[in-house]
């Protein structure tokens, strides 16, 4: 596995691969793995001849009072996994390179990009998209593989790779758990012992509000208010940031469900900011 930390050169070969038919899967990622990352490498793994891994903690997606500096980060162990499961290539772009000092191009997808993350995280998905579209364009990978677990995030990325025609095929990589039913995530490392053992009623009250779901509750206010009053009970040290059913494609919020909806949530617990979303299909 190659280290390569400047974008050019990672350009340089990639171009050559393209031309020469090798098919590249890529995984961004912001590092410090868990299994979700794990597996998203190896769904691109099988499908790809090379695989190309990024690690790059994305200032632009970060708000001012957000944990950019915070983020944990162990790019030895990182390298190690992504070797062990077969990248060819792990992209650390070096400080100051993936950004010109007056970079002023941003790409938006703001149909997408409203309500849900962005009410809290107003800038964020500019710099997502505006990062993996970067990255998409360095790389021109076959495949590109994104978890489920940042739901909304995967509708912008699918929406802008084919608004522009990126030669890309976007493939959703399922949410990884852990066994008590908590949605694996890098920021999971900020919780305290109590907020961890806290943390695993996120899921089970999304999971109560299934079940009424089945026995036929299809208001979108009662199964907010049964999730709710499971939270209050088993969830004490979260804070809600959004509780929501929307439209798994359009991302708008749905009132009524008749056919599919997804419930997509964001809790703080501590100093966490925990997501999950759970499909509610009939
Ligand atoms: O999901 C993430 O880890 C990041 O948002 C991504 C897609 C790597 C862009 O920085």
């Amino acid at each position: 596995m190659q280290i390569i930390t400047s974008p050019a050169e990672l350009q340089k070969i990639c171009l050559q691969w393209r031309c020469e038919g090798v098919k590249v899967g890529l995984v961004p990622t912001m590092g410090y793995f868990h299994e979700g990352h794990k597996n998203l490498m190896k769904i691109a793994r099988e499908k790809s001849d090379k695989l190309i891994v990024s690690l790059f903690v994305n200032p632009t997606q970060f708000g001012a009072n957000e944990d950019l500096d915070a983020y944990p980060s162990d790019h030895e162990g990182d390298a190690n996994d992504a070797r062990a499961l077969g990248a060819d290539i792990l992209f650390i772009p070096k400080k100051g390179s993936m950004y010109a000092e007056d970079h002023a191009t941003w790409v938006e997808v703001p149909q997408l990009a409203k309500g849900l993350c962005s009410v809290t995280r107003p800038t964020h998905f500019r710099g997502v998209s505006t990062v993996v579209t970067k990255l998409l364009i360095l790389t021109l990978p076959e495949y590109a593989v994104f978890g489920e677990k940042d739901w909304q995030q995967l509708a912008i990325i699918r929406r802008l790779t084919r608004d522009l025609n990126l030669p890309t095929t976007i493939i959703n990589g399922p949410l990884i758990r852990e066994e008590d039913g908590l949605a694996m995530s890098s920021r999971n490392a900020y919780l305290t012992q109590e907020e961890r053992a806290q943390a695993k009623h996120l899921n089970a009250g999304i999971q109560a509000g299934a079940e009424a779901f089945k026995q036929g509750e299809r208001d979108v206010e009662k199964l907010k208010a049964v999730i709710r009053s499971y939270w209050k009970e088993h969830l004490p040290l979260g804070k809600e940031d959004y509780l929501e059913f929307i439209d798994p494609d359009s991302i708008e919020p749905v009132t009524t469900i008749t056919d599919k909806a997804r419930c997509a949530v964001a809790v703080y617990v501590g100093k966490a900011r925990l997501l999950d979303n759970w499909p509610f299909y009939l």
